[in-house]
């Protein structure tokens, strides 16, 4: 059963809330990383603390809210191992999964509407790696710091 770990901010409060109720529905293990009420928040480090999580392996994958997705994507990409993608598309969600191996992925509140934030979630959590000629590239990413 894959692991998951879901926080926003207080842009994204709602349809996280939404989303794990949606994906509560299936089978996943889900942790509830915050924020837990409107109150603005800091996505930077709502992102760094839960991108951590994933890329020590406590968790198989996160998703991150914000209002655009945009905010959470750049901080979650400054952790090591982490591919966050921002996803406004079923589409961009699949190849997110098949091509760069994300492990995170990033959603707009501000952008998308719930019933498409569910279809990505659902896409992107049930769509392997291809590796073969795209584990090499993703593997040039992992080696700018080594
Ligand atoms: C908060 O107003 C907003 O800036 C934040 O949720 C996010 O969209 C940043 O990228």
């Amino acid at each position: 059963m894959q692991k998951i770990i879901i926080a926003s901010d207080h842009a994204g409060f709602e349809l996280k809330n939404k989303i794990i109720k949606h994906l509560n529905t299936k089978e996943y293990i889900i942790k509830d990383n915050g924020c837990y009420s409107q109150e603005a928040a800091d996505y930077p480090v709502i992102a760094k603390e839960t991108a951590k999580l994933v890329s020590d392996g406590t968790f198989d994958k996160g998703i991150l809210i914000c209002g655009t997705g945009i905010g959470m994507s750049i901080a979650a990409n400054k952790i090591n191992g982490i591919r966050a993608a921002v996803c406004t598309d079923t589409t961009c969600a699949r190849f997110s999964r098949l091509h760069n191996n994300s492990n995170i992925l990033c959603l707009g509140q501000r952008i998308i509407g719930e019933y498409l934030a569910y279809d990505i979630c659902d896409i992107w959590l049930n769509t392997d790696f291809e590796a073969e000629r795209h584990l090499k590239r993703v593997n040039l990413i992992e080696n700018f710091y080594s």
